[in-house]
């Protein structure tokens, strides 16, 4: 298999976990490189569900070589826990799992400072962020205060923790937060660092190395495109770069090392936490969705808000990423509707608008412009080929494809490794 990005295309939850698991199979090293325990890839594998944060899908296929990257914020604590649950099911990381020593840490003062920061901003004003401390470890990492994984190497780790404990403490005043114990911090994270020092290595190396060896390598992206702190909704997003772009300065693999990109797109779409989002729908609809698609965060298990395809939202992250084929997702969720609308442009203050607008209070005020095709009615979760797909389910499919650019590589109709069908790819 060529070097491959896969990002998600929409608002996060497109069903990235499974597609990167099928695409494991004839991947050799698969690299996480954005994004933090925000992200929950859920993967079906043997009928038993699991749920990864922090480690690479890739770590539940035998032999595959596993590395978090330089652009993902690493909570330690998170991490062990991930590990340890890996282990209890016959999974061993270690000589599989490779942390990045530039590898920007999430501490728990980060966590505190999220939820205090949260809780202090006036309603319309609130971000709805996972609560991880992903937000305050970026922000660290780029105002040069942040820890790195291979800061967890030297002996004036416990001193760092400490100073970063004491500064953050005073921050927690301002927003009337709770301070924390500073020796308890220092404890805590060098019992960490103890656990987690087999796994940390300066991975540019070893992911050079594989590619000189002519070895495929997967880059995973985590949340999407309109969570990207530059492209998405801003401020409604999240702290780093999902898109294609970040995989390369997240993982320090060559952007002239890239032979393509996959984006996987949901055949609707839901968001969870504030923000614009043009195509919600708050009627049976959206309850539909919600209730066939099981459409909860797989972190935070807060019900996502659901709505129609907004080709708008896909031509965008197709300009964005590069998208060479598309993987479109959870089709079978859609199979009781009998009447199916598709977005495919927005009415702006009394104007027809075909490209995303930047801004997000511009995004809140764009009505969209729907296209409507019949519901195909019957079950597509047992389909295996495009050909036994009902013909109006293969019509929805090759509209979106058709306005969204790019070409259709996978098609997946249910949460199993069997329920995908591989079209282009
Ligand atoms: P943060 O990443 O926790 O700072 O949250 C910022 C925004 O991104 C919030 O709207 C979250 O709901 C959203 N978000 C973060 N991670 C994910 C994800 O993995 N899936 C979907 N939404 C996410």
């Amino acid at each position: 298999m060529p070097n491959t990005i896969l990002i998600g295309s929409q608002w996060g939850d497109e069903g990235k976990g499974k597609i990167i698991d099928v695409l494991t199979a004839q991947a050799d090293m698969i690299v996480r490189y954005q994004g933090g325990s925000n992200a929950g890839h859920t993967v079906i594998a043997e009928g038993e569900k699991r749920v990864l944060r922090l480690v690479p899908s890739g770590i539940l296929h035998e032999g595959k070589v596993c590395v978090i990257g330089n652009g993902v914020v690493m909570n330690p604590l998170d991490l062990i826990d991930e590990i340890e649950m890996l282990r209890s099911t016959g999974i061993e990381c270690k000589g599989r799992l490779y942390i990045s020593t530039r590898t920007q840490m999430v501490m728990l003062y980060h966590r505190a400072l999220d939820k205090a920061d949260e809780a202090a901003r006036p309603v319309g004003k609130k971000i709805g962020t996972t609560g991880r401390g992903i937000g305050p470890a970026y922000a660290a990492k780029v105002s040069r205060t942040g820890l790195r994984c291979g800061d967890m190497l030297i002996p004036e780790f416990p001193e760092l923790v400490r100073e970063q404990v004491l500064e953050t403490n005073a921050k927690l005043a301002q927003l009337n937060a709770e301070p924390l114990d500073a020796d308890e911090m220092v404890k805590t994270y060098i019992e960490a660092a103890e656990k987690l020092r087999p796994y940390i290595i300066d991975t540019i190396p070893l992911i050079h190395k594989a590619d000189r060896a002519g070895q495929s390598i997967l880059l995973e992206g985590a949340q999407g495109t309109m969570l990207d702190i530059d492209f998405g909704t801003y401020p409604f997003v999240t702290s780093s770069n999902p898109t294609s772009g970040g995989a390369c300065i997240g993982s320090g693999l060559s952007p002239r090392r890239i032979d393509r990109v996959i984006g996987v797109i949901k055949a609707y779409t839901t968001r969870v936490g504030e923000g614009p989002f043009p195509t919600e729908d708050f009627g049976e609809v959206g309850k539909t969705l919600a209730e066939r698609g099981h459409e909860f965060g797989a972190v935070t298990g807060r019900p996502r808000r659901c709505g129609w395809f907004d080709a708008v939202v896909a031509r965008y992250a197709q300009m964005v990423n590069g998208v060479d084929f598309w993987t479109m997702t959870k089709l079978d969720v859609m199979d009781t509707l009998p009447e199916i609308k598709i977005c495919v442009a927005y009415e702006l203050d009394g104007k027809r608008i075909e490209d995303m607008p930047a801004s997000a209070a511009e995004l809140a005020r764009c009505k969209p412009i729907y296209e409507t095709m019949p519901g195909w009615l019957e079950e597509t979760s047992n389909v295996t080929s495009m050909d036994q797909l009902p013909l109006k389910a293969k019509a929805y499919v090759e509209r979106l494809v058709e306005l969204s650019g790019g070409r259709l590589g996978i098609l997946s109709v249910g949460p199993a490794r069997e329920s995908t069908i591989r079209v282009g790819i």
